[in-house]
Parts: C-alpha cells; sequence; structure tokens
C-alpha cells in the first residue's frame, strides 16, 4: 500500500507565514522609524533632521502638550507655570527644560522665557507649550517646508510636509506671515526669539534677495486687493469684480510657485471657490475645490476639518450661503497653475 501523501496545500503554510512575517515587520518598522532625528546643529541649538524623503503631505509628527494656558491670565505667570511644572513627570519636567529661550537676567525668569519662546495658540485664546513641536527650527518664506496646525478635537499639533523634502534635510516651519522683506522679518525675529535667521530665503545673494523681497511683498498686496472682493467690491473690476479677484489668485499662486512660497495654497482656493459660487460658476467652484481639497490635504492632512466643509459646500452649490449672492459672471478656472 502506498504511503498517504501529504494534503497538497501544506507547502503554503511556510510561503504564507513568510508573507505574513515580512508585512508585520515592514509595518511595525514604519511605526518605529520616525522620520526625522532630534540634532545639535553647530551654532543653532537642536533641530529636526529627515532621516528618509519625507513626500509633501506627509504627517510627520503630532503632539500633545506639557500643558496649555488661557492667552490672557490673571496674577503672575511664573506662579502659573511654577504650578504645572510640579504636576508634570520627571522626563516632562526635563524636556521643558532643554528648551530654548531668551537670554534673562535671573535664574528665576527662566521657565517664563522658555514658555513665552516656545509656546503656540492652541486653540481659540489658549497657549499651550509642545515639547516636540517646539524643536521644529524657523525658515522664512521659500525656505520652510513643513506646516502646523491645530487640531481642537484631539488637542494636538499636527505638522505636515508641504513640500518634498530630501533625506538629511532641516525640517523648517514658520513662525509668523514671512510675506514681507527681509529686512523687517530679520527684525522681527530677533526681537521675538533673539536670533538672526539665516534659513535660505535669508541667506540669498543681495540681487536675489531684492528679488524675493519683491514677490513677498507682491504676495502681501495681492492678498489685501483679493480681500477687496469681499469688503469693497466697488474698488474691483466693475461688472467683473469676480473675474478680477479670480485672476488676483492665480498671481499669487504663479508668484508663489517662482518664490517657492506653497503655503495657504489650501486657504485660497476654497476663498476662491466662494466667489465662484457668489457668482454662479459652478464649473470653475468645482475646479477650485478640488485644487483646495488637495493642497489643504497636503498642509493639514487630508482629515482635517477644512476639507470636509469644501465637500459639504461643493456636493451642494445651490444651498452654499454665498450661492448667487453677486451677479453671474463665468470665472478663471485653475488650468496652467504650477506647483
Ligand atoms: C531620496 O530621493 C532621492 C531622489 O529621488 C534619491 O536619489 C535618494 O536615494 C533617496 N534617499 C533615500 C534615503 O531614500
Ligand atoms: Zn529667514
Amino acid at each position: 500500500m502506498a504511503a498517504p501523501s501529504r494534503p497538497p496545500f501544506l507547502f503554503l503554510i511556510p510561503i504564507l507565514t513568510a508573507i505574513f512575517l515580512y508585512y508585520w515587520n515592514v509595518t511595525g518598522q514604519q511605526q518605529v522609524l520616525e522620520a526625522y532625528l532630534v540634532t545639535d546643529l553647530p551654532g543653532r541649538g537642536k533641530g529636526l533632521i529627515a532621516t528618509r524623503n519625507i513626500s509633501r503631505g506627509e504627517l510627520i509628527l503630532r503632539d500633545k502638550p506639557l500643558f496649555v494656558f488661557p492667552a490672557s491670565i490673571h496674577g503672575s505667570p511664573h506662579e502659573l507655570i511654577a504650578k504645572h511644572l510640579t504636576e508634570l513627570t520627571d522626563y516632562q519636567r526635563a524636556q521643558f527644560h532643554g528648551l530654548s529661550y531668551l537670554p534673562v537676567s535671573s535664574e528665576a525668569d527662566i521657565p517664563l522665557s522658555i514658555f513665552q519662546a516656545n509656546a503656540v495658540a492652541a486653540g481659540a485664546g489658549t497657549v499651550g507649550l509642545f515639547p516636540n513641536f517646539a524643536r521644529l527650527n524657523h525658515g522664512c518664506a521659500g525656505a520652510f517646508n513643513a506646516v502646523y496646525s491645530f487640531r481642537e478635537k484631539e488637542g494636538e499639533i499636527v505638522v505636515h510636509a508641504v513640500k518634498n523634502i530630501a533625506a538629511g534635510s532641516e525640517l523648517l516651519t514658520t513662525y509668523f506671515d514671512t510675506k514681507r522683506p527681509r529686512a523687517s522679518r530679520q527684525v522681527h525675529l530677533l526681537q521675538a526669539y533673539g536670533f538672526s535667521c539665516q534659513c535660505s530665503t535669508c541667506s540669498l545673494a543681495p540681487s536675489l534677495s531684492t528679488l524675493s523681497d519683491q514677490r513677498l511683498e507682491q504676495m502681501s498686496l495681492l492678498y489685501q486687493r483679493l480681500g477687496l472682493w469681499s469688503s469693497n467690491p466697488q474698488q474691483l473690476r466693475k461688472g467683473a469684480e469676480g473675474e478680477e479677484a479670480v485672476e488676483i489668485a492665480r498671481k499669487i499662486w504663479s508668484i508663489g510657485s517662482e518664490e517657492g512660497y506653497v503655503s495657504e495654497r489650501g486657504q485660497l482656493a476654497a476663498d476662491v471657490v466662494h466667489i465662484c459660487l457668489a457668482h454662479s460658476d459652478v464649473r470653475a467652484a468645482q475646479a477650485w475645490a478640488d485644487l483646495a481639497i488637495r493642497w489643504y490635504g497636503y498642509e493639514l492632512g487630508r482629515d482635517c476639518l477644512q476639507i470636509e466643509i469644501v465637500k459639504k459646500l461643493i456636493a451642494r452649490p445651490e444651498s452654499a450661503s454665498s450661492w448667487a449672492r453677486r451677479s453671474p459672471q463665468t470665472l478663471p478656472g485653475t488650468d496652467g497653475l504650477r506647483e
């Protein structure tokens, strides 16, 4: 009698196990391997360096605050900080004391100085100290590659790559609106944060720096002019104020591409969606909504609230509050806009 042969599918078991282990390992590693490393930078304290290539739109870090304050407090801020510090773990206190601060005259002023140099807005009327985020250094205009936003629901800060970031380069966010000339940025950063900015935009050769200044000033002015569409439309082209407004938005976009300033584009495109709806141009509204969704996704995350709002708006344009508020006009779409 022949020996019973093995069931034919048994050979699959080691193969399936190997596949399972491979995927388990790969996903496991991705969770362990951060996209960045905190490191000492010569003459500039600590900073975050990309440990691998990071794609635009990737979530780089999320951070919960050590503590939050109301933006305006009664009583002594020293005491408030001291009280919060006693409630932290040793590890958290060490994180706090490891952060940078402006020079102070007495040791007792250090905690407040740390707080002032590192705290950021954490929702309406609140500031918070986010210990990992606080390591992220500043870059101006075309130099920053990461954008932070506060998530009310989770009470945390998220940081997304707004550009592709090459392994080995520094992650930089921006601490304020840098659409202004180099000299004015330098004064602000020195006063508010105590450093002289040497980001790639601030380090441009004089002739290139002048061009960059001009682009940034022009972007600022164009944003102001775009605001006229809602505040004072008579100052725009008569009977074609929608068209002019969308042309302005397109101009902001293309100067941004030249400057390497690609932040705030989700918001810009979403503003144009409202303009298109007010002038009853659904086609243009749809094109700008697609763009808003894409760029909000890069900068704020694909799961952000802003995207939900745009999606709702465009799903039923006629029921938007801005629908047909102004004269019907055919408006420019998004064709030809560069990345
Ligand atoms: C990052 O991307 C560049 C350009 O695409 C490539 O040459 C390089 O090998 C990548 N580096 C890593 C660490 O993946
Ligand atoms: Zn700078």
